[in-house]
C-alpha cells in the first residue's frame, strides 16, 4: 500500500512526465531543502583499473590511447617560434593540448582532485610535443578534477588561475579537467569546455601591452559550443576586474553576442572586446557584412590592435584552410576612448573584463604577442594549427553504438510496454532553458531533430574517469544529469556536485541484459524509466519512481547505434 508521501510524489512525477516548465522549476526548489543522502554503498575504488560498484559487475571505461604511430610535433617552428622569427614574440602562450614553442618542456596546466585536494601539473610527452593527458587520467581516476592553473609557456610566467570576483560577477570556478576530450596530433588530449561561471585571469603580468602598445592574439575555440552571454574572451583586460572604460580591454571574443543590429549570418563571430562593446568593425558595434561566422568544431579566432589607429580581425577553420580577414581598418570611432587604447595588461580567459562569466565556449590554445604581427606570420601560424589535426573523438566501427568514450549512442529502454523507445532530451526547462529526459518511440523516419535528441555522446565520467557521462548530441555541452533525482539534460556548472550528478557507472543490466547506470553520488540509485520519464531510483525507496514493480526492467537499457545518422 502506498504511503501518503509516495502517493503525492507519484502525482508530482506524473505531472512532471508531461514536462511542464513550472513543475520542473518547482522540483528544483524542492530539492534545495533535501538533505543529501548518506552513501550506503561501499564504493571500492580501483583494483587494477576497475571499479566495483554496488550491486553489479563493473564495466570499465578504458581511456582512449595514443597511437604509437603518430609522430611528435615535427615542426621546429611552432606558433611562438614563428612569431619570434617575425619580430613579434609571444608574451603569453596558453594551451592544454600542446607546446607552443618547439623547445618548451614545462607544464601545460594544473589539475586538482577533490578526493584529497592534491594537484598535478600536466606536462608534455616530450619537449615541443603534445599534452600527456594519460597522466591526468591516472591522477584523476575515480575522483573529480578541475583545472586550477593554465601555465604560460613564455618566460614571462603569465600563468592563468581561477578568476576572482569582478564588477559583474562573483569569483569564477575552474573548468572540469576531463570535460572536453579531443584529438590533437593523433593524441588524446583535453581542451577546456566553459559552461558558465568559469574563468581564469592573471592581473600581475609581465610583458603584456598597456596604454596603447601594439599587440596581437589568437585562440583556438569551437563554433559548436557558444552562447550570447558576456563574454568568451581571451586577451588583455582590466587589472581590477572592473569595467574601467572604453579601450581598457583588447581581447578576442568568440560567440553569438549580437548586441547591436545588424549582424550578418548566424555566427558565431570573431569580434574584438575593447570594453563596453564587442566590435566586428568600425561600422557600428557588431556590424560587418563580411563577418558571417565560423560554425566549425574547431575555429581559430584572431585580433591584432596597434593601440593607436587600427585593428584587424581574422578567423579560420582550425582543421583546414587559410584565414579570412573579417576586418582590417580603423579602431572604433563610434564612441571615444578607443583611439588610442588604454589597455591595462591583465590576461583573461573565458570571461569579460569585469568578470562577466555567463558565456560558454571551448578553448584549446591561445597566444598573445608583443607588437602587431605580420599577416604572413599569422598565415604560417594558421598552417601550424591546421597541422595539429585537431579533431573530435570519433566513433569508429569498433566503438559505434558501444559504450566507448567518444562514441555516439542511443539508449533503448527495455521497460514493458515500450517498443523501440529511446531516452531523449525534450522540451525546455522553464527558467533554466534546458531539457528533460523522457522515452520516445522513434524510428529512422522520425524527424532529424528528434533522432538527434535521442543521441548521446559517450564521455569520460565528469566525476569519475572509470564511469561515463552522456553529452547531448543536439546540445553540445549539456549532459544527462539528475537533480532532485529527476533526470535532465543540462550544462554542468563546474561544481563537483554537478559533475557527480552527471556521472553514471555502467554495470551489467539489472534485468540480465544490457546495462544499468548507477548514479555516481547516489550509488543505491540507478537511471530508471518511470511513467515515461527518467529518474535515478533506488528500489523500494521513498519516491514514487523507486517503486519495486518493474524496477529491474526499468533500470535496464540497451546501448545501440546512434539514431542520428
Ligand atoms: O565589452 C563587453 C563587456 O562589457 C566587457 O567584457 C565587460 O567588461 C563589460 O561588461
Amino acid at each position: 500500500m502506498r504511503t501518503l508521501e509516495s502517493f503525492v510524489a507519484a502525482m508530482i512525477a506524473k505531472s512532471q512526465s508531461s514536462t511542464g516548465a513550472a513543475s520542473r522549476g518547482n522540483r528544483r526548489k524542492d530539492a534545495k531543502s533535501r538533505v543529501l543522502a548518506i552513501f550506503t554503498c561501499l564504493f571500492v575504488p580501483f583494483v587494477a583499473g576497475s571499479v566495483i560498484g554496488c550491486g553489479g559487475t563493473s564495466i570499465h571505461n578504458v581511456s582512449s590511447t595514443t597511437s604509437p604511430s603518430q609522430p611528435a610535433q615535427s615542426s621546429t617552428t611552432l606558433p611562438c617560434d614563428i612569431y619570434f622569427n617575425t619580430g613579434t614574440p609571444c608574451v603569453a602562450a596558453h594551451s592544454t593540448t600542446r607546446a607552443l614553442f618547439a623547445t618548451y618542456d614545462g607544464p601545460l596546466y594544473r589539475v586538482q582532485r577533490s578526493s584529497d585536494n592534491t594537484t598535478l601539473d600536466v606536462g608534455l610527452l616530450k619537449a615541443g610535443d603534445y599534452a600527456n593527458a594519460a597522466a591526468q587520467d591516472t591522477f584523476c581516476a575515480g575522483t573529480y578534477c578541475t583545472v586550477t592553473k593554465i601555465y604560460d609557456q613564455t618566460a614571462n610566467h603569465n600563468d592563468l588561475t581561477i578568476g576572482p570576483a569582478g564588477g559583474a560577477d562573483p569569483a569564477d570556478v575552474g573548468v572540469p579537467a576531463n570535460g572536453l576530450p579531443v584529438v590533437a596530433g593523433g593524441h588524446s588530449v583535453y581542451g577546456l569546455s566553459f559552461t558558465g561561471g568559469q574563468g581564469y585571469r592573471n592581473s600581475k603580468t609581465t610583458g603584456i601591452a598597456t596604454n596603447g602598445e601594439p599587440e596581437g592574439m589568437y585562440m583556438v575555440a569551437s563554433g559548436t559550443h557558444v552562447n550570447n552571454n558576456c563574454c568568451f574572451d581571451y586577451g588583455n583586460a582590466e587589472v581590477s576586474g572592473n569595467n574601467t572604460g572604453n579601450g581598457h580591454m583588447d581581447a578576442v571574443n568568440f560567440g553569438v553576442e549580437c548586441w547591436f543590429l545588424p549582424c550578418t549570418g548566424a555566427g558565431p563571430w570573431v569580434q574584438a572586446d575593447l570594453e563596453n562593446g564587442l566590435f566586428a568593425s568600425d561600422w557600428g558595434y557588431n556590424t560587418n557584412p563580411a563577418n558571417t561566422g565560423f560554425p566549425q568544431p574547431f575555429v581559430s579566432a584572431w585580433l591584432k590592435n596597434d593601440g593607436q589607429t587600427k585593428m584587424a580581425l581574422k578567423g579560420g577553420d582550425a582543421q583546414s584552410g587559410a584565414l579570412t580577414t573579417e576586418y582590417a581598418g580603423s579602431l572604433p570611432t563610434i564612441s571615444s576612448g578607443y583611439i588610442p587604447m588604454s589597455q591595462e595588461g591583465s590576461v583573461i580567459l573565458g570571461i569579460g573584463g569585469d568578470n562577466s562569466n555567463n558565456s560558454v565556449g571551448n578553448f584549446f590554445e591561445g597566444v598573445m604577442t608583443g607588437g602587431y604581427p605580420t599577416d604572413a606570420s599569422e598565415t604560417d601560424v594558421q598552417a601550424n594549427i591546421v597541422n595539429v589535426g585537431y579533431d573530435v573523438v570519433k566513433a569508429n566501427s569498433a566503438t559505434a553504438g558501444k559504450l566507448a568514450v567518444g562514441s555516439e549512442i542511443s539508449i533503448q529502454v527495455t521497460s514493458s510496454g515500450y517498443t523501440n523507445a529511446y531516452l531523449r532530451r525534450e522540451g525546455s526547462d522553464g527558467a533554466y532553458g534546458y531539457g528533460g529526459i523522457i522515452a520516445s518511440q522513434l524510428s529512422s523516419s522520425s524527424a532529424a531533430a528528434d533522432l538527434g535528441d535521442a543521441t548521446w555522446v559517450v564521455r569520460t565520467g565528469l566525476a569519475d574517469s572509470t564511469c561515463f557521462s552522456f553529452e547531448s548530441r543536439n546540445h553540445p555541452g549539456e549532459f544527462m544529469r539528475h537533480y532532485s533525482y529527476v533526470a535532465y539534460s543540462e550544462p554542468w556548472t563546474g561544481a563537483e556536485a554537478t559533475a557527480k550528478d552527471a556521472t553514471f557507472c555502467a554495470v551489467a543490466g539489472n534485468a540480465g541484459s544490457g546495462y544499468s547506470f548507477q548514479s555516481k553520488n547516489y550509488p543505491t540509485k540507478y537511471l530508471r524509466l518511470y511513467e515515461g520519464s527518467a529518474f535515478v531510483a533506488a528500489e523500494g525507496g521513498s519516491n514514487a519512481w523507486d517503486a519495486k514493480a518493474s524496477y529491474g526492467q526499468d533500470t535496464t537499457f540497451l546501448v545501440v547505434n546512434p539514431l542520428k545518422p
